[in-house]
């Protein structure tokens, strides 16, 4: 069993997976240029089992994370997603989109107005390539405007945004995508409602599962049981790279028993590093999630070679591996480790790589 070995569960012809990056190459409706469309197919052409798209905002005001940003909530976004869902499956590969809401990790000059969260705190401080420090304070990395004062998202904007994602899971299966990757992870909005350390609610959404598990639901309840729906988590934020696992902070074992319960079939493990344990437990999140459920799961971070994935299949064979970064510079990753060719992978470097669509 190794990266090569199909994953009959999924309908995948191998365990790897290109992880979802932003590119911000939309067009001004939210949808991919003709150039970051064939990225997407090159990658297909290239071997990879599964691709999960780039975030896409559920909507174009408050969930946008990013200027050129990919957006999808619209019949014009699944029309022009058909042909290119088509086209990376008749390259053999699978084909799954990720829906978010980028929360306080945003600024009004890029949604329009208004910026939510779980409750009104600021984001961290941690200074990232997104997030360049000027004149001692945090910027975003489009706009060079700071972060502000996210608005707590009343409820009946909850209410939206939960029929928003529902409504955008019904497009995303009308455009022919095999599932649905809800963003749980680094900091975004859903992330926000899950830990003690935003949410201070005084309302019932203080409880840690209900927003993400009313969210879960109504996904659930409006897709088909073939398509796949998978739920990113991390533990990480981007505006907090160093939070601690802590039942103070997300009761995390009680949220994937809830969310399995929900209906999720996947759970996509995000570290930054997952080969090293989480701040504050002995255990990477894959472990910790793999003692709490049989579901299959993505695993992502810092994963750079060959052996190391075959690795972590051979410690759990319930797992597909997921790259990041080295897919931006190198669109036949996958055709590398299998041709052998391992030393020919350029390392992704962000000054020099950011930019191009390879
Ligand atoms: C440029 C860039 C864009 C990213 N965009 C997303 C995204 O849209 N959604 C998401 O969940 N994670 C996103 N991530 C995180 C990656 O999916 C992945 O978790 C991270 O790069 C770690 O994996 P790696 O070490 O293999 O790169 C992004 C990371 C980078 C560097």
């Amino acid at each position: 069993m190794d990266l090569f070995s199909s994953f009959e569960k999924l309908g995948l012809r191998n365990r790897s997976v290109m992880a979802p990056l932003t590119r911000y190459h939309s067009s001004r409706l939210g949808n991919p240029t003709s150039e970051l469309a064939d990225y997407y197919i090159r990658r297909a052409k290239a071997n990879v089992g599964l691709i999960i798209i780039e975030s896409c905002a559920i909507n174009s005001e408050d969930a946008m994370g990013y200027l050129h940003g990919m957006q999808f909530h619209s019949k014009s976004h699944v029309n022009c997603w058909k042909p290119i869902v088509e086209k990376i499956h008749d390259a053999g590969a699978k084909v799954w989109i990720q829906l978010f809401h980028a929360g306080r990790l945003t600024v009004p000059e890029i949604t329009g107005g208004s910026v939510f969260s779980a409750s009104a705190k600021k984001a961290g401080d941690h200074q990232s390539f997104w997030r360049p420090k000027i004149t001692d304070q945090v910027v975003n990395f489009q706009t060079n405007t700071p972060y502000t004062l996210p608005q707590e998202i009343s409820k009946e904007s909850i209410k939206i945004v939960i029929e928003q994602f529902a409504t955008a899971v019904l497009l995303a299966e009308e455009a022919g995508f095999d599932g649905v990757e809800i963003h749980g992870a680094h900091g975004y909005l859903i992330h926000t409602f899950m830990t003690k350390r935003v949410n201070c609610r005084s309302d019932e959404y203080a409880e840690s599962d209900k927003f993400v598990s009313e969210l879960i639901g109504e996904c659930r309840k409006v897709m088909n049981r073939s398509t796949v729906l998978s739920f990113r988590c991390s533990i990480h934020m981007v505006d907090n790279p160093l939070m601690r696992y802590s039942k103070d902070d997300m009761d995390f074992e009680f949220l994937v028993r809830t969310l399995e319960q929900k209906g999720v079939d996947v759970f996509h493990c995000s570290q930054i590093d997952s080969k090293r344990p989480l701040f504050g437990s002995n255990k990477t999140l894959h472990k910790i999630v793999r003692e709490l459920t049989d579901l299959p799961i993505v695993v992502c971070g810092g994963i750079k070679s060959l052996a190391e994935a075959n690795s972590l299949i051979s410690e759990d064979i319930n797992s597909i591996i997921a790259f990041g970064r080295n897919f931006i510079p190198n669109p036949g990753l996958i055709d590398m480790f299998k041709n052998n060719r391992e030393s020919e992978i350029v390392s992704f470097d962000y000054e020099k790589h950011i930019n191009t669509i390879y």
